[in-house]
């Protein structure tokens, strides 16, 4: 199932983003902010709990989040530039890492690291700014499954239609959170109009 951000703020800072003159330091910082958006969205159905508190003026009811630690899995080393958000705005989430190289001739992800918390019972988020032919990000949700994730939740900034039914194809019902649904892969595999390269342009490689 795919959810793509409606909010002018994300597609303001999409476009800033997409303009080959942002330099790094903002690039940094406007990836934080897609990535805090889409972490909003992406975590809209969590469970939560009564709780009584006290305002100044007179008890009520509240609600808090439900104990469910979270667990976001970049896969290295683009997916590093979403992981703040998470750890920002959640009390309980831990990171795990799957190291996914695309090789730049054939366009196949290749597995080099692989570290993962505990998955099973937690809400998993991989994270993954671009999802071109989906190859990578299907490699890591089955990662994610063999190591005890049950519905883990894939959060992009930008996607493709052949990554999203690439995705579709080998893990159906993943919810899958965009900023943006692109319009097509080149034949070098990268996603038009897209960005460029997420990893080179965050750290200026
Ligand atoms: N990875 C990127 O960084 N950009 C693309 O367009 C595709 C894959």
């Amino acid at each position: 199932m795919l959810h793509v951000l409606d909010h002018p703020l994300a597609a303001h800072v999409i476009t800033h983003l997409r303009d080959k003159t942002t330099k790094p330091a903002t690039f940094r910082t406007l990836a934080y902010q897609i990535s805090l958006l889409l972490a909003i969205e992406a975590t809209r159905n969590l469970a939560v709990e009564d709780k009584l508190i006290e305002t100044p003026l007179e008890p009520m009811h509240g609600r808090v989040l439900a104990h469910s630690p979270l667990v976001v899995v970049p896969i290295l080393r683009a997916g590093l530039g979403m992981v703040q958000p998470f750890l920002d705005i959640f009390p309980d989430v831990s990171v795990g890492y799957i190291g996914l190289e695309r090789d730049h001739a054939t366009a196949v992800a290749r597995s080099y690291y692989c570290k993962l918390p505990p998955l099973a019972g937690n809400t998993v988020f991989l994270v993954d700014p671009m999802l071109a032919t989906g190859g990578s990000a299907a490699q890591a949700l089955t990662v994610a499954k063999e190591n005890g994730a049950t519905a883990p939740r894939l959060v992009c900034i930008v996607a493709s239609p052949t990554g999203v039914a690439e995705i579709e194809r080998h893990h159906p019902g993943t919810e899958i959170y965009v900023a943006a649904l692109d319009r097509e892969l080149n034949a070098r595999k990268y996603i038009l109009p897209g960005l460029g390269d997420f990893g080179d342009r965050l750290y200026g490689t």
